[in-house]
């Protein structure tokens, strides 16, 4: 049973489409099992880039299907769109399935999600306001209306028409207008139209695949601190972008999973609000922030940028259970005289190694540091371990003595050659 998850170790942005793309064309299926269109994947291939928010990356190989798993939210527009856009760069695609099990993001949830935020004043989440909290609430308050029902022409009207009552009902809290009903339900009676090809009951598929021996990767989204029980409450998204979540998004249970490789970078970002130890508010932030390029695939935000935090890494590896690392932008980090890494933190005068798991002690910590030495050079050439400079390979035992996780692939640069495998024993077992 090669199985394999892909998770984002950190906040999220890690570069993890690069490398679905790079291992989805060895897959037979690969499943998206967490979040919406907050996520935002760039894969850059033959000199072309592709953005995805809600199509699994893995749909750039022709015989992959790529499946929209159950855990997931969907915005029917914006899978459309998405879907079109990808067509006119690439006409010959992979294989899409939608689960009927994952929930519908209308546009009453995008509202709710603005007027939310805003009502928390000073206490902002800074979600990327497409709706994501809201549609998961929906969900969990079981008056969400999932992939199967919305297109079925028999049920969709009805459900929906109840729905945007009780929705009415909170925007008029909110001071806002009523939606009109008629005209949204023709808008997204098309939708679900187009859609309705395919939508399929994925659990079965999946499970065939993986009791079959077909090679399935679990991609996810966002990262490990994000996630709604593991992550920096309440600076969270509202799903799990975990390995367990692989389970609760996608049909399988965790013994049948064989691999779990957990990608990071060689320091670390984080887009919204929460708690951030290692962030550098600082001109070598911005330097960082400017190399990187980094700013939000889906909200353009500048993203905040600071050293890689090695306790959060070990946790997430922990936590994660991982198999290996992959770690990535290790070229943006080329160029500064000695880097540092958080060894632990200093909390109210004592030191502690661990993420403390209440938030507002987490905001207080400061980072206790290990400084090595830096390295120069254009690494985007190296393309095996012996290419890399000294330093950066002693960064990189560093990172694996401190996590006691393997670095199992390595990233040098945005494009699918720039990458180093390392331990192919730890992608789909030996
Ligand atoms: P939401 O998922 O839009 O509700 O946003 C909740 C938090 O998760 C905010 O801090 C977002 O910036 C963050 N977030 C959501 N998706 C991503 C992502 O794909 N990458 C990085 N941060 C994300």
């Amino acid at each position: 049973m090669p199985t394999l998850v892909i998770v984002g170790a950190q906040w999220g942005d890690e570069a993890k489409g690069k490398l679905v793309d790079v291992l989805g064309g060895e897959a037979e299926l690969v499943v998206r099992y967490s979040g919406g269109n907050n996520a935002g994947h760039t894969v850059i291939t033959g000199g072309q880039e592709f953005k995805f928010h809600l199509i699994p990356a893995g749909i750039l190989h022709r015989d992959t299907t790529a499946i929209v798993g159950s855990g997931m939210v969907v915005c029917p527009k914006g899978l459309l769109e998405e879907l079109d856009r990808t067509l006119a760069q690439k006409s010959e695609l992979g294989t899409l399935i939608i689960s009927s099990a994952a929930h519908v993001v209308f546009p009453y949830h995008r509202m709710l999600d603005s007027l939310e935020e805003e009502a928390r004043g000073n206490n902002r989440i800074g979600t990327t306001s497409r709706g994501i909290g809201p549609a998961y609430q929906d969900k969990v308050a079981r008056i969400g209306i999932r992939m199967g029902e919305f297109v079925d022409p028999n049920v969709f009207p009805a459900r929906f028409a109840e729905v945007v009552k009780v929705k009415n009902q909170l925007l008029a809290m909110f001071g806002k207008d009523p939606l009109d009903l008629d005209a949204l339900l023709e808008e997204y009676t098309a939708y679900a139209e187009r859609l309705r090809p395919y939508v399929k009951d994925t659990d079965p598929i999946v499970q065939d695949a993986v009791y079959g021996g077909k090679r399935v990767l679990f991609e996810g989204a966002q990262g490990t601190f994000l996630d709604l029980d593991s992550g920096t409450y309440p600076y969270v998204t509202s799903s799990h972008p975990t390995t367990g979540g692989a389970c609760l998004g996608t049909g399988i249970g965790p013994r049948m999973i064989d691999s779990a490789l957990g990608v990071c970078k060689a320091y670390t970002t984080r887009v919204g609000a929460g708690p951030f130890p290692t962030e550098l508010l600082d001109d070598v932030g911005e330097w960082i922030r400017q190399h990187g390029k980094e700013y939000g695939t889906t909200t353009g935000r500048g993203r905040r940028c600071g050293w890689l935090d090695l306790v959060m890494l070990r946790h997430s590896c922990r936590l994660n259970s991982l198999s290996g690392l992959v770690v990535t932008r290790l070229d943006i980090l080329s160029g500064f005289e000695t880097v540092k890494v958080a060894t632990g933190y200093k909390l109210d005068g004592e030191e502690i190694n661990y993420v403390p798991t209440n938030t507002f002690d987490f905001e207080r910590v400061e980072p206790i540091y290990t400084e090595l030495k830096g390295w120069s050079g254009d690494l985007r050439k190296c393309r095996k371990l012996e290419d890399l400079p000294v330093e950066t390979r002693a960064y990189l035992d560093f990172m694996e003595e401190y996590t006691q996780t393997p670095p199992a692939i390595l990233s040098v640069g945005p494009d699918r050659d720039e990458t180093i495998v390392l331990r192919p024993d730890l992608i789909w077992g030996a």
